[in-house]
């Protein structure tokens, strides 16, 4: 339980808001690089402001302000040129240090550039990482951009996904110490989604939670496992502040503004060994809807059934009614660590998990119960043999809508046919 205040000091991402500041302390996932190879700019929100990416003709990013500094024509209708990205209404022209470089007109009235030299955009860094664009809104000089060891691995089909979630971000980050929900978000009520009426998944009897740097950890017991799982072993990672680590894919949950977040998810999927070696030209992005034809939110794979738990909660959950019990420890301790986040930024500190050292940021290893598995990968014919393998091998299980051309160039990879499910079977 939260009183309204602290739950507002939590949820609200504007500037100058307390956590708005610490967020930025952070780079933040929030489109495709091949997005930018279909059209050079795309109109972006993060953390309540109107932004324009844009890719320019020397190959160059940009993250600008959506508004031109002459008479707020909107940029992501700007023309990209050699060096930055020119306004479609008078031709003004920016850098991507928001710099004015261009006014046709005013160059010619004022050839000494004076006028132009004192116009600034609003800019922020942005780097490719991973098939993905980062943002970093926060104070200069920017901290390293994690290199997570994941990213490097070989020989897989990787695609990102999103989806426009209209819910605060915070609500989503605590599904990611969450790990009770999954035996009935996903285990049970998909049965009952497919027309099973009888039966459970083993239940949840023992949890477990530590702090690292990059997070924390959650580790569990069911019926069905012992302390020598490695979902006790390993566990899972709550990524901070923002993702979440589930031993094969990421998740971040990137605020558009306090009522709204974008749903960022990385996924590997390991080719089997025949297909060695595999090294993927292009790394494909796409939109994952969240809604079915009759309005009503889409239920029929994993992610999408997490979204319907953070939408459920409401645009900004009220935390002062709710009523945290033992599963909930996980949520306590994220809660309180960034409320000393927030304190750290108010005393000038880096929060927690922002990187400065580049030497340490080489291929950081995260704990996955998937990685031996990803590394060495297997014949085709034992995915067949290994029913965790085979699903991941031969349906996209986390997000409904996968394009045909993401299925095909998939398909194409891994040498399979994809598997229809209309809901998932976990
Ligand atoms: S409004 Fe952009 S150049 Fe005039
Ligand atoms: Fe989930």
């Amino acid at each position: 339980m939260l009183t309204a205040e602290k739950n507002a000091q939590l949820t609200q991402v504007g500037p100058g808001t307390p956590m708005g500041e610490v967020l930025r302390r952070h780079w933040h996932p929030f489109a495709g690089v091949d997005e930018l190879e279909r059209h050079p700019t795309k109109a972006v929100r993060l953390f309540g402001e109107d932004l324009v990416v844009y890719k320019d003709l020397d190959g160059n990013y940009g993250l600008l302000d959506r508004h031109c500094a002459h008479r707020r024509a909107d940029l992501s209708y700007g023309m990209p040129e050699a060096g930055g990205l020119r306004c479609n209404y008078h031709g003004w022209q920016y850098s991507a240090e928001g710099r004015c470089v261009a006014a046709p007109f005013e160059d010619i009235a004022d050839p000494s550039g004076r006028f132009r030299d004192r116009i600034r955009l609003k800019a922020y860094p942005v780097r490719a990482k991973a098939g993905m664009l980062w943002a970093y809104l926060g104070p200069l000089p920017a901290p390293e951009l994690p290199d997570w060891e994941p990213f490097s691995w070989q020989n897989g089909f990787v695609q990102v996904v999103f989806s426009e979630v209209p819910c605060n971000w915070l609500q989503a980050q605590e599904n990611s110490i969450d790990p009770v929900h999954f035996e009935w978000m996903h285990a049970n009520w998909t049965k009952r989604l497919r027309g099973e009426t009888e039966g459970f998944a083993p239940t949840h009897l023992k949890l477990d939670f530590e702090e690292f740097e990059h997070g924390f950890i959650y580790k569990r017991i069911t019926a069905d496992t012992d302390e020598t799982s490695p979902l006790w072993t390993i566990g899972r990672v709550c990524l901070w502040p923002n993702g979440f680590f589930l031993g094969d894919h990421f998740e971040w949950r990137v605020p558009v503004d306090d009522e709204n977040m974008l749903s960022v998810s990385w996924f590997f999927i390991r080719l089997p060994q025949e297909r060695e070696p595999f090294v993927q030209a292009r790394i494909p992005s796409w939109y994952s809807p969240i809604r079915d034809a009759n309005g009503r939110w889409i239920t029929s794979h994993i992610i999408n059934q997490d979204i319907v738990a953070w939408v459920g909660q409401g645009a900004v959950t009220d935390r002062s009614l709710e009523n945290l019990g033992a599963s909930d420890r996980g949520v306590a301790l994220i809660r309180r660590r960034l409320f000393e986040d927030i304190a750290a930024v108010q005393r000038g500190e880096d929060p927690k998990g922002v990187m400065r050292d580049p030497e340490r940021n080489h291929q950081v290893l995260l704990p996955s119960d998937h990685r031996w598995f990803f590394l060495d990968g297997l014949p085709l014919a034992e995915f067949d043999r290994e029913p965790k393998w085979e699903k991941l091998l031969y349906h996209f299980l986390f997000h409904a809508g996968q394009p045909d051309w993401v299925k095909r160039e998939y398909e194409a990879a891994a040498g399979i046919r994809l598997r229809e499910l209309d809901i998932i079977n976990i």
